[in-house]
């Protein structure tokens, strides 16, 4: 069945040319080739100031920058995001622009004395994590502690999942045809929606 995907490029520099786009760009080709609809958002290219308070959280509204980015995640069935770990976590910019657009009203509404009711299930998310370390070690030594408050607290907290991930270590030291299996993956993975 064809599905709306969304994919979320989290790097940081707006120059672009980083493993992180190469991979966005095949998880995006399988994903049209087996005729899923893709939406691409850039943060990098996106305007947008950081959150500052409890009160703009609860009663403000998503900066007009980030309106399209955020009716493209509400109109999605699967979110993808591709990020390099920086500081063992999501770059700031990521984390910013995840505080902007899941907002209560949005993507969760407080309850009554009860749990917050999750306005973003249904849908299903892939992290895509790049690092210098090897993989293994962040997920062994390290716990992918980021990995799992990013699943947990952000986003199963509003109906997302399952969240699945793939960690893509080592990538300042591997040779070419690592890196070409990398691509390969993401376009099956594309190609799957998965
Ligand atoms: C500010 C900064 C912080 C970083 N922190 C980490 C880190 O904590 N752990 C790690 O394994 N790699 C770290 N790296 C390396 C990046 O994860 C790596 O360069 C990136 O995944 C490469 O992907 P790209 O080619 O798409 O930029 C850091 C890089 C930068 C620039």
């Amino acid at each position: 069945m064809a599905k709306k995907i969304v994919i979320i490029e989290g790097h940081p520099d707006p120059a672009g040319g980083h493993l992180c786009g190469a991979l966005a760009d095949a998880y995006a080709e399988g994903a049209m080739e087996a005729g899923h609809a893709v939406r691409r958002i850039r943060i990098a290219s996106l305007e947008f100031a950081l959150l500052r308070s409890q009160a703009d959280f609860q009663h403000g509204e998503v900066p007009d920058s980030l309106k399209p980015a955020s009716e493209a995640v509400l109109a999605a069935d699967h979110i993808v995001f591709i990020f390099p770990l920086w500081l063992g976590t999501m770059p700031a910019l990521v984390k910013g622009f995840l505080e902007q657009i899941f907002r209560p009203g949005i993507a969760f509404a407080y309850g009554h004395g009860g749990f917050p009711k999750k306005l973003l299930a249904g849908k299903s998310a892939r992290l895509v994590v790049t690092m210098g370390m090897p993989a293994f070690l962040y997920r062994w030594y390290f716990g992918a502690h980021a990995l799992r408050g990013m699943e947990r607290n952000i986003l199963n907290f509003v109906g997302i999942k399952p969240v699945r991930e793939t960690l893509l270590g080592n990538v300042e030291g591997v040779d070419e045809s690592v890196r070409k299996g990398w691509i390969q993956a993401m376009r099956e993975l594309g190609g799957r929606a998965d």
